[in-house]
């Protein structure tokens, strides 16, 4: 196999900090942060995805990779409404500068998409990859622009869907329910939106699977995926059995109180859809993969958390942001 030349942008976040050792498997990784400081020291390459596009189109050209995989985004999803602009440059139109420079250097594009493309308006029917989407905040609708945009310019693309990431790194809503119990906070919960809670590790690895299916083959299987964890669960539930997992692991010592609660008694500045399950079994079916359920993969992060826990003596901090 070829080694490749991979630009990984977003290496600072928690998928990109979780792909970056993965995707050494392909070739050479040029790891890209918003300023070029890499995670644990080191300098990799200064990438500003909200960049004039000119400006961001020469750097990528001068880089010259083989595969981009795009990990970064504006994430902030509250935040967002304030500063759609922002959100728009980095998740609309950066993706979109790569999807040029991908057509014109038969280049692949690896880019992550969101849950939050679909307004959520229905129930029990997870949203396979042709439903109608209809984001009902900013940091969807720039998302979804996102996909589009590299949908109409890129031959070469894997778009993969994504919902309720966290990983045991960075700012997600493991780590913020962690730190509030170890600090012994009763927890209020919203029960009336139900997702595909799914951990970094699981569609990391399955990037890596489906790349190397892929580049080995020859074979084009392209596209727009979905790439959750089985299972649904409301963010209470999600909650519940983080609080479970830890507690069994030793991550946690003590109970603390959690209490169901509606999204209207957690106002927030963006509307979230209230059913984003994802339905992935065409990833499933096309690159003969098994993605765990939900659970399985909480139980395994925990896991992986609980022994940094124990090696380090220490644990990982407080995060506050709700996970987009
Ligand atoms: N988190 C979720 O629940 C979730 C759910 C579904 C889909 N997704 C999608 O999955 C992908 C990965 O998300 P994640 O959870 O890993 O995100 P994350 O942890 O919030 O990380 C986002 C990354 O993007 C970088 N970034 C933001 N603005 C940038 C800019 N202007 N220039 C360069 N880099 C910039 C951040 O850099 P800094 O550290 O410098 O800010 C960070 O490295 C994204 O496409 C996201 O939309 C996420």
């Amino acid at each position: 196999m070829k080694a490749h030349r991979i630009l990984l942008t977003g290496v600072t976040g928690q998928l990109g900090f979780a792909l970056w050792p993965r995707l050494r498997l392909f070739g050479e990784v040029l790891p890209a942060t918003r300023h070029g400081a890499l995670p644990g020291g080191g300098r990799g390459l200064a990438l500003d995805l909200a960049a004039e596009p000119n400006m961001l189109a020469r750097d990528i050209a001068r880089l010259a990779p083989s595969i981009i995989v795009n990990a970064a985004a504006y994430t902030a999803v509250d935040r967002a409404e304030e500063e759609p602009e922002l959100a728009w440059r980095v998740n609309a139109e950066a993706p979109a500068v790569f999807a040029e420079y991908a057509a014109a250097h038969g280049a692949w594009l690896i880019h992550y998409s969101t849950d939050y493309v679909f307004d959520g308006r229905r129930s029990a029917l997870p949203w396979r990859e042709e439903d109608p989407t209809a984001p009902l905040n900013a940091y969807g609708r720039s998302k979804l622009e996102g996909e589009e945009a590299i949908r109409r310019i890129a031959p070469r693309h894997l778009i993969l869907r994504s919902s309720w990431l966290y990983g045991p790194r960075g700012r997600n809503f493991l780590r913020t329910i962690l730190a509030r119990a170890r600090r012994g906070e009763a927890l209020r919960v919203v029960d009336d939106q139900v997702g595909s809670p799914t951990a970094v590790s699981v569609v990391a690895e399955a990037t890596v699977f489906i790349l190397a299916r892929e580049l080995a083959g020859g074979s084009f299987e392209g596209g727009l995926y979905h790439l959750a964890c089985a299972g649904q669960a409301s963010w209470f539930d999600f909650a519940s059995a983080i609080l479970e997992e830890a507690m069994a692991a030793g991550i946690i010592a003590h109970p603390v109180a959690i209490e169901p609660i509606a999204s209207d008694q957690w106002p927030a500045k963006a509307v979230r859809p209230a059913w984003s399950v994802l339905d992935s079994s065409r990833a499933e079916q096309v690159f003969a993969l098994r993605l765990p359920h939900w659970r399985v993969a909480l139980r395994d992060t925990i896991a992986e958390l609980a022994e940094a826990v124990q090696a380090s003596g220490l644990f990982m901090g407080a995060s506050t942001c709700p996970s987009p």
